[in-house]
């Protein structure tokens, strides 16, 4: 697929099927993290894979926080509380989870720039899975203090993102987006 055309298509998923991942889908994905460009080729992204005792720990955080502190929202819009619905179940019955961690910065710039470069890792992964026919969502339980010790992240280190990933039993129409028309300014 055309690299545009990729990036826009990728959407992210909160239903699944139960199909598993191949395991050679899998190892392209996180292949696919290892290429991101890192302020002097650092690489400082780890992997955590989530195996079912985590993750269902994990899963009855999540639920908790939604519906503590997000579904009761009146305003939410009726595709995020859909989404969030599906999610609270079992992470929408995604057959694969891992957290991306950004390992402990050194300095100043690796503090800033450590999770951002493993957030651009996250989105090759992402962008890799939708080329694969994988859907993945994006989660930020990940910077909850409670989702750190499920997760059993040591000191320093910080989650960027938890990813639900599998074939998508159900794919979301794209949320707008504003032109980067209005986010340009020309500087002399
Ligand atoms: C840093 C980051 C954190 C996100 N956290 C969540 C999350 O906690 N729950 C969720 O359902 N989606 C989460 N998302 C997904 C966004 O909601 C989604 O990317 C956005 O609505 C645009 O939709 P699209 O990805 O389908 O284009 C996150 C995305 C990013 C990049």
């Amino acid at each position: 697929m055309d690299a545009l055309e990729l990036v826009k298509a990728r959407r992210s998923i909160r239903k699944f099927k139960s199909d598993p991942i191949p395991d050679q889908v899998i190892n392209e994905i996180l292949e696919a993290a290892s290429w991101a460009p890192s302020h002097r080729n650092s690489q400082p992204w780890e992997f955590a894979e989530i195996g079912p005792q985590t993750r269902a720990s994990l899963n009855q955080l999540y639920r908790k926080v939604m519906e503590e502190s997000v579904l009761p929202n009146p305003d939410l819009l009726p595709p995020v509380r859909q989404g969030i619905l599906s999610l609270i179940q079992d992470f929408g019955g995604a057959p694969y989870m891992v957290a991306v961690l950004s390992r402990p910065p050194q300095d100043q710039l690796e503090t800033v720039e450590n999770p951002i470069t493993v957030g651009v890792a996250v989105q090759n992964m992402c962008l890799v899975a939708w080329d694969r026919g994988v859907g993945s969502v994006w989660l930020s339980i990940g910077i909850n203090p409670a989702a750190r010790q499920i997760l059993q992240v040591k000191e320093g280190y910080q989650v960027v993102a938890v990813l639900a990933m599998g074939y998508p039993e159900m794919i979301p129409p794209a949320p707008p987006r504003d032109s980067y028309q209005n986010r340009i300014s020309n500087l002399p």
